[in-house]
């Protein structure tokens, strides 16, 4: 009896042990070197995923691949605006559910560091605070302002409550390990006068008194105190320090791409340089690096700011908007981490040499008490290549790459090296197919209906005034749009009319948009740009004799999301001219104008489903470059379980929504030809966001990520408002797929097995060459587009044969590899021997489809 109570209270016990270790408490502090979790100091990589960036059936996917990547941490912002709708009333649905998301991370077995603001600029709506904060008398955002302080306060307790409520920091056995206040405060510090640094000072307090159990960090406050870690974002943070010895150095923001706004074409920020900056902050020093973006998602609905922020916030980031990974972006990146990860031990217990090996060549020798040794050499020359001699040993360094050393001998990365393969994107059309089951008329296809907005705000008048009203001011950002009314007479004596010459109407705006209406027609549409939001409009004016009803439709595309006092800029329109009359130049600015919030349709929820108190009509075929029109069709989810993207190419200007979902606002806006667009990208040399762009003359967004769980199989409601004319029956869904595979390996540069690392170093990094060509999951190789052993030039998509070619390259790659998901060929053996073309540096290279 008496054992086998023992036993029972045995497995009590065990039970008891289980529980707690499964939510054991980590212990998070720092020194000089590094976060130390659980008393081990921690070389960290992060990933920035915002939650309402993308949707809750996404986000294992996308953490997943992120670990799969090399990322320990997940880094997320949080967003007021999308929590907080009105004073107190807090809302955490759908895209928004925060604690859902960080439960994913915690699911996944990483960290996350929860940077709360609640100011996050982010090119995120209002840079993340909530519209009506700013109509709360007494309010300056981000200053001393003590209604400020209590609102931002308040949001920020609610958060860490629902964290705490949870157990979701660290201290409590969940996955927070830092938790940020204020955002890139240091640089506007001054413009708030004396409040400003008694604001920030305030801040980092009432953030301390939250008692989290984790620390804080604030980014870019060179001021931060004591208590809270100060840390850098920029493109390169190997020169960072903060601001005090006994603070860890920390990379809250490594841009590896860069946002877009509407009108211009994309950035794109090469591997090879991003991999150098990482590299360069581990090599001085770094303990905590993030990547901002590593997935940037979409700006669903009204959620960019700007003004101008497009809808797609891909950001170029190593996953790209619409999940996919993006090669070799992502695996350049994974093969830099696990080569840093290699040295952890030696990084973080030693102190390091640095030695000058050239003039712009730096080693860094990392050597710990256990006989560990780790090192870097870097060559910061943006052009030249060099030789160096380190350890007695010689080693080709690339110029602007950094070598990791893991056992300070040999190389087991290359900053500047890609060896990992490329896969280059499609959007695939696919027509819309009408959905049979709600189309009881199923055999006549695709019907759309339509829905007519009127124009103007003569009909239905919000209120009248003389003068202008502030935009933002008047809508308080409900809706974008904002409709200005005025009526001009006109004397049948005027000579325009008689001369047969129009007069010009002159239109001034602090932006951001325009679509101008004379007697019910558009005659012109204006906006400003990313660089400068005003604009101004001259077009002539088809005026009759008599009334002459004015309407200008101006609208916000994104509001402010940084800058000092971004709150007070305001929109909307601040002079109407016209000139030509007899009278010569007459104002209107002072008219009386009548104003109406928002459209009709959005009154009407016209987008949601299920409304019924909405008359569309269903002409035969939907009206072309109509300007002001809803347009509604119910159509089947496309085949498959590829990401989805909407065509808008054909399409003007407007918002659209699937079965009552906002996926954003569209603007297929071109950027200019002229645009600094460069064909090849230079990795060499410091980026800038002007430096690699591409879509010159394109629209800069012409895809609108749908995802996939918006879809049902059929009955889908897709609508669409359409502000100043379009197509609808060009808009197609479109398959977002990899359809082109790149691979090459060459013989100049040392191949170490990553994953078997200890064996290639026991080999002495002669470790078999391979080249590995991989499909998406559920397709395979279908043809193999070239490949040439020897000496091949270009790049994927443009291989060239050299010199030197194996004549039967392409079908040796067929017998290995067609019709597979992926394959490996030997490189530098068999088939493709060492023995071809002597004296000949050698490569293989291979472009290969995917179906
Ligand atoms: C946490 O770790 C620090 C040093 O790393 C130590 O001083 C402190 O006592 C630990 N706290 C807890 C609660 O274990
Ligand atoms: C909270 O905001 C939502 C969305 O604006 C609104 O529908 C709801 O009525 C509000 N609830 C309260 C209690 O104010
Ligand atoms: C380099 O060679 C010199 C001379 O042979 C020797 O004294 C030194 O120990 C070597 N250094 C290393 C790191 O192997
Ligand atoms: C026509 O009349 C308008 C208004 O008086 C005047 O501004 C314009 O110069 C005239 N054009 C011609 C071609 O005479
Ligand atoms: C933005 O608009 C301003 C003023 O109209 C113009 O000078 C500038 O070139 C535009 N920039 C771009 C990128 O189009
Ligand atoms: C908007 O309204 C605020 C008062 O709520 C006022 O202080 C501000 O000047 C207005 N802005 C503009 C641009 O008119
Ligand atoms: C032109 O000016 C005269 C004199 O000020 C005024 O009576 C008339 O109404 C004006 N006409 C228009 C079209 O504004
Ligand atoms: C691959 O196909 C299987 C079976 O049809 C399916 O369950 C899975 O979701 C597909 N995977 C992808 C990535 O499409
Ligand atoms: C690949 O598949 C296609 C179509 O199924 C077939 O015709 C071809 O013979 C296959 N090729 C190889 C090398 O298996």
């Amino acid at each position: 009896m008496a054992v086998e109570i023992t036993n029972f209270s045995r497995l009590l016990l065990l039970s008891f042990f289980l529980v707690l270790s499964s939510t054991s408490a980590d212990n998070v502090t720092y020194d000089h070197r590094s976060l130390i979790i659980d008393g081990r100091r921690r070389l960290l990589i992060s990933a920035s995923i915002h939650y309402p960036r993308s949707v809750p059936s996404m986000w294992p996917g996308l953490v997943a691949s992120a670990k799969e990547g090399g990322a320990d941490v997940i880094e997320t912002y949080v967003f007021w605006n999308g929590h907080e709708l009105s004073p107190g009333n807090y809302s955490f649905e759908d895209r928004f559910d925060l604690v859902k998301f960080v439960n994913v991370v915690k699911d996944a077995g990483m960290y996350l560091i929860l940077r709360i603001g609640p100011f996050v600029a982010a090119e995120w709506n209002f840079g993340g605070i909530p519209v009506w904060l700013h109509y709360i008398p007494g309010v300056v955002f981000r200053s001393n302002s003590e209604q400020f302080k209590s609102h931002m306060q308040s949001f920020m307790t609610f958060i860490v409550n629902i964290m705490k409520r949870d157990k979701l920091f660290a201290s409590q056995g969940g996955p927070i390990i830092l938790a940020q206040v204020e955002n890139e405060y240091g640089d506007t510090e001054k413009v708030y006068g004396d409040g400003g640094k008694l604001y920030a000072m305030w801040a980092a307090d009432m953030a301390l008194s939250q008692d989290i159990g984790v620390p804080w960090i604030m980014c870019q406050q060179y001021d931060a105190p004591a208590r809270v870690i100060n840390t850098c974002n920029s493109f390169y943070c190997d020169q960072f320090a903060p601001n005090s010895p006994s603070k860890p150095k920390i990379w809250t923001e490594n841009w590896p791409g860069w946002f877009q706004t509407f009108g211009t074409s994309n950035p794109h920020r090469p591997p090879e340089d991003i991999a150098f900056s990482v590299a360069r902050f581990f090599q001085k020093g770094g303990s905590l690096q993030n990547y901002y973006m590593y997935h940037g998602g979409t700006n669903f609905g009204r959620t960019s700011g700007g003004p101008f922020i497009t809808t797609s916030y891909d950001y170029d980031a190593p996953i790209d908007e619409y999940g996919l990974l993006r090669l070799p972006k992502w695996s350049h990146l994974k093969d830099l981490h696990k080569s840093i990860k290699l040295c952890e031990h030696a990084l973080l217990y030693s102190e390091p040499t640095h030695l000058l090996i050239g003039p712009l060549q730096e080693a860094s020798v990392y050597a710990d008490s256990s006989g560990s040794c780790a090192a870097f050499l870097a060559n910061m020359d943006d052009t030249d290549e060099k030789w160096i001699v380190f350890q007695n040993r010689s080693y080709h360094l690339p110029a602007w790459s950094v070598s990791i050393l893991p056992d300070c001998k040999t190389i087991a990365f290359n900053t500047a090296k890609v060896r990992s393969q490329i896969s280059m994107v499609d959007m695939m059309p696919e027509s819309l197919v009408a959905s049979k089951t709600i189309e009881e008329k199923g055999s006549k296809g695709l019907q759309w209906h339509i829905y007519k907005e009127k124009t103007g705000a003569v009909e239905k008048t919000d209120f009248v005034r003389h003068g202008f009203a502030d935009h933002l001011n008047t809508t308080k950002d409900a809706t974008d749009y904002l409709w200005y009314s005025t009526r001009l007479h006109v004397d049948e004596g005027e000579k325009f009319l008689i001369n047969g010459t129009q007069p010009i109407l002159m239109v001034e705006s602090k932006g951001h948009a325009v679509h101008v209406f004379v007697n019910e027609e558009i005659i012109a549409s204006a906006s400003g740009n990313g660089s400068d939001i005003t604009y101004k409009l001259e077009t002539q004016v088809p005026l009759k004799a008599g009334k002459n009803d004015i309407s200008l439709l101006s609208m916000t595309v994104g509001l402010q999301n940084a800058g000092p006092f971004y709150e007070w800029v305001g929109a909307g329109l601040t002079s109407v001219k016209i000139a030509g009359l007899d009278n010569g130049t007459i104002d209107l600015s002072s008219n009386t104008w009548k104003y109406k919030i928002g459209l009709e349709g959005e009154h009407l929820r016209i987008y949601s489903n299920g409304v019924d108190n909405v008359k569309w009509i269903t002409p035969s075929l939907p009206p072309k470059n109509q300007a002001l029109t809803w347009y509604m069709v119910v159509v089947d989810a496309p085949k498959g379980t590829v990401p989805i993207g909407l065509d808008m190419k054909y399409m003007g200007k407007g918002q659209a929504w699937l079965n009552g979902k906002a996926i954003g606002r569209y603007w297929p806006r071109k950027s200019s030809i002229n645009d600094k667009c460069s064909s090849s990208c230079n990795y060499k040399g410091k980026f800038f966001p002007d430096k690699c762009r591409t879509g010159c003359g394109e629209p800069t967004q012409r895809w609108y990520h749908i995802p996939l769980s918006w879809f049902k199989p059929s009955g889908n409601v897709l609508v669409i408002f359409e502000e100043k004319g379009g197509d609808p029956t060009r808009i197609t869904f479109s398959r977002r797929r990899i359809s082109k595979i790149c691979s090459s390996v060459s013989e100049d540069f040392p191949f170490v097995d990553l994953e078997n690392w200890e064996n290639a170093v026991r080999s002495n990094g002669e470790g078999r060459a391979t080249l590995h060509l991989a499909c998406p999951e559920n397709s395979s190789i279908s043809s193999i587009r070239f490949a040439s052993y020897g000496n091949p030039s270009g790049a994927c998509g443009s291989y060239q044969q050299g010199i030197c070619h194996h004549p039967s390259s392409v079908l040796i790659i067929e017998k290995v590899c067609l019709n597979k998901t992926q394959c490996t060929i030997p490189f530098l053996e068999g088939d493709f021997s060492k023995d071809f073309c002597p004296g000949i540096t050698k490569s293989l290279a291979v472009e290969a489809a995917c179906n």
